[in-house]
């Protein structure tokens, strides 16, 4: 018996790394590889979800061909995506890795070796989730990543109010098996309401599935 528990739901999620272009041939990234971001995607899609995906270049694509796939490169590109989506979700995941600066300047042509040291000069980006955060109405629920590595749940609960999530899913770099590329992850998740669950070492699927009941758990928003 399958549990179709997000039928009816429109569910938005960013996936996998930005790339800012410094210029044409060479870019600033991340070692995002979208594995945490397709198997939420997936899990979704499996109780009944219209789960539409906006996802940095090279990223996994997840299996199931009902989810709809935005590809994007820049965080602008992944911010102008999902802004769009945005109004007409129910519950956003940002579960991508976005650089939080790009080059001021994109150079036209490859830039040439010359002195012994260069430096580029960097602009902030848009933070995604804050802006969203911002615009979130009250029957939409947002959950956060935190990507940290040191004073992790401190950073984490931070995030979990500056942005205007209900659910943030802490990841520490000091895991082993954790995080980036690996196809399993260890997570904390903190909860608006002062709660927090505790994962063990699972696959990035299994961790999906804990979010997901997690959210279940959460009181209904209308
Ligand atoms: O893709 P994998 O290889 O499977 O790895 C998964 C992951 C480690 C990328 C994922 O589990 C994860 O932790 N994603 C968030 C990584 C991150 O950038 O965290 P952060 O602490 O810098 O950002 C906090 C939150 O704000 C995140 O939800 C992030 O998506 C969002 N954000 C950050 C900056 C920005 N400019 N826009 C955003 O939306």
């Amino acid at each position: 018996q399958s549990d179709k528990a997000f039928s009816g739901k429109k569910i938005l999620i960013t996936s996998g790394p930005t790339q800012e272009a410094i210029d044409p041939v060479r870019f600033i990234s991340n070692h995002s590889s979208g594995k945490m971001g397709a198997a939420i995607a997936e899990a979704f899609a499996s109780q009944g979800a219209e789960v539409h995906l906006v996802l940095g270049k090279g990223a996994k694509k997840p299996k199931d061909s009902s989810i709809h796939i935005h590809p994007v490169v820049s965080a602008q590109e992944m911010y102008d995506q999902a802004v769009q989506i945005h109004p007409s979700a129910d519950i956003a995941v940002f579960a991508a890795a976005v650089a939080d600066y790009a080059p001021k300047h994109i150079a036209d042509e490859k830039i040439k070796k010359g002195g012994d040291s260069m430096s580029i000069e960097l602009i902030k980006n848009v933070d995604i989730a804050l802006a969203l955060g911002k615009k979130k109405a009250p029957h939409q629920t947002h959950i956060g990543f935190a990507l940290e590595t040191e004073n992790e749940e401190f950073h984490a609960k931070e995030k979990l109010s500056k942005k205007n999530f209900d659910l943030i899913v802490l990841n520490s770099m000091r895991d082993a098996g954790a995080g980036f590329q690996t196809d399993t992850n260890k997570v904390r998740i903190f909860s608006e309401d002062g709660t927090e669950v505790n994962s063990d070492l699972l696959p990035k699927e299994k961790i999906a599935q804990l979010i997901l009941e997690k959210l279940k758990q959460l009181p209904v928003k209308i």
